[in-house]
């Protein structure tokens, strides 16, 4: 593997079983136990395979800087710490977010199938990832279900109007599953675009998209440097821009105290600012069972719409208007039978990583030859 003069713009691709194998591989040899490398591998591949390549195997690098630092304590559990019931209250403790939501959801999906609805409030888990994730976890079980997320004590957006950072990119996560198809999944940062997805631009050397990022006097840059350069103290913008960049702020801010104060977790302000590689999340999720409505016609009422939305006349070089988790799907299609293209300074970094968790070259080469 070339250490220097990595050409930005060329990428590795691998087969997703190959890519799992290999995360597996690296998280066993940093002491995860076999469950939470299997967890941590599917999460990661499956953000891959939905095209999320920010929240996919380009997070193991500062996965593995923040274990290192005793910041992500492997082999932990989701700890229930109050049970209201409906209402769960469920400890992090700085574990895997893989493992950590995974159990939580778990919990979640037997209390919303025996009550018909469970609100959980997670805390200060690890970085718990794509969200999409989760939705899915509660969608194959039938169930609908919502996540306000925050990132907890990293911001990174400018409040509308504001020019200092003052909350995290607070994903909002919205399911609704379908009988025998894919559900829909609404999932996104309410940034104008994920932190991870300017992270992969500064990777690949390329600029951002304008009325993403604003520097550090509040001037539009379309500069990936203003948030991960040494030093570069810019803002991402809220979603929703210079028009209505106050529903993605406000959305934001809501994600903020509903996942950090209700959780019993935190919000983000100058006392619990994270300086390490820690990502911190709090996530409040509200899981329901949609047989517990008097709602018999709710797949045929859903799917008239859809089918009404869709036959919508289109702009010029759109070919289909998509419902939210089309493209994922239509991508994870794609990247099960192509693989999964990684840009090499991430691949570059992965194998660092690896290397750091304690695999020998030799281990490495078995995945870097396929
Ligand atoms: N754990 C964390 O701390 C954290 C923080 C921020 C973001 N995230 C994750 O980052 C991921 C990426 O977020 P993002 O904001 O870049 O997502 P994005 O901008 O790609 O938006 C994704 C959403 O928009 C829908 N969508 C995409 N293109 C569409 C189109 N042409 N028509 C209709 N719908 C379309 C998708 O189906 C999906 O629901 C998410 O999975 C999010 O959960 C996690």
């Amino acid at each position: 593997m070339p250490k220097h003069n990595i050409d930005p713009y060329s990428e590795v691709i691998i087969g997703m079983d190959a890519l799992r194998e290999f995360v597996v591989s690296i998280w066993q040899a940093a002491g995860s136990a076999s469950r939470e490398a299997a967890l941590v591998a599917d999460h990661l591949v499956e953000a891959n395979l939905a095209g999320h390549d920010s929240h996919g195997v380009g997070m193991i690098p500062r996965y593995m800087r923040a274990c290192r630092e005793g910041e992500l304590k492997l082999n932990s559990h989701a700890q229930l710490v109050r049970d209201a019931g409906a209402v769960l209250t469920i400890e992090g403790a700085r574990g895997f977010g893989q493992v950590i939501a995974f159990e939580a959801m778990e919990r979640g999906i037997e209390r919303a199938r025996r009550l018909g609805v469970c609100a959980i409030g997670l805390r200060n888990a690890h970085h718990i990832g794509r969200i999409g994730h989760w939705a899915e976890q509660c969608a194959r079980a039938g169930l609908v279900s919502f996540h306000f997320v925050n990132v907890a004590g990293d911001p990174l957006v400018a409040p509308f109007g504001g020019i200092d950072r003052r909350f995290g990119t607070n994903p909002f996560c919205a399911a609704f599953p379908r009988e025998g198809r894919v559900p829909l999944v609404l999932d996104f940062a309410t940034s104008a675009v994920a932190a991870g997805k300017v992270r992969v631009a500064f990777n690949k050397g390329v600029e951002t998209p304008a009325g993403v990022l604003i520097d550090v006097d509040g001037r539009p840059t379309r500069d990936p440097g203003a948030l991960f350069s040494e030093g570069q103290h810019g803002a991402l913008l809220a979603f929703g821009g210079a028009v209505a960049g106050h529903k993605g702020s406000g959305l934001a801010a809501m994600c903020e105290i509903f996942a950090g104060a209700l959780s019993g977790g935190f919000t983000s302000r100058t006392e619990t600012l994270v300086t390490s590689n820690a990502i911190v999340n709090c996530m409040l999720s509200v899981i329901v069972d949609p047989a517990a409505f008097d709602a018999p016609d709710k797949d045929k009422e859903a799917d008239a719409f859809v089918h009404w939305l869709k036959a919508t006349r289109r702009v010029e070089g759109v070919d289909e208007v998509l419902l939210p988790g089309e493209r994922e799907d239509a991508t994870r299609r794609e990247r099960t039978e192509t693989g999964v293209p990684i840009d090499m300074t991430s691949w570059a970094q992965i194998i660092d990583a690896a290397r750091a968790a304690g695999m020998t070259d030799a281990a490495i080469a078995q995945y870097e030859a396929r």
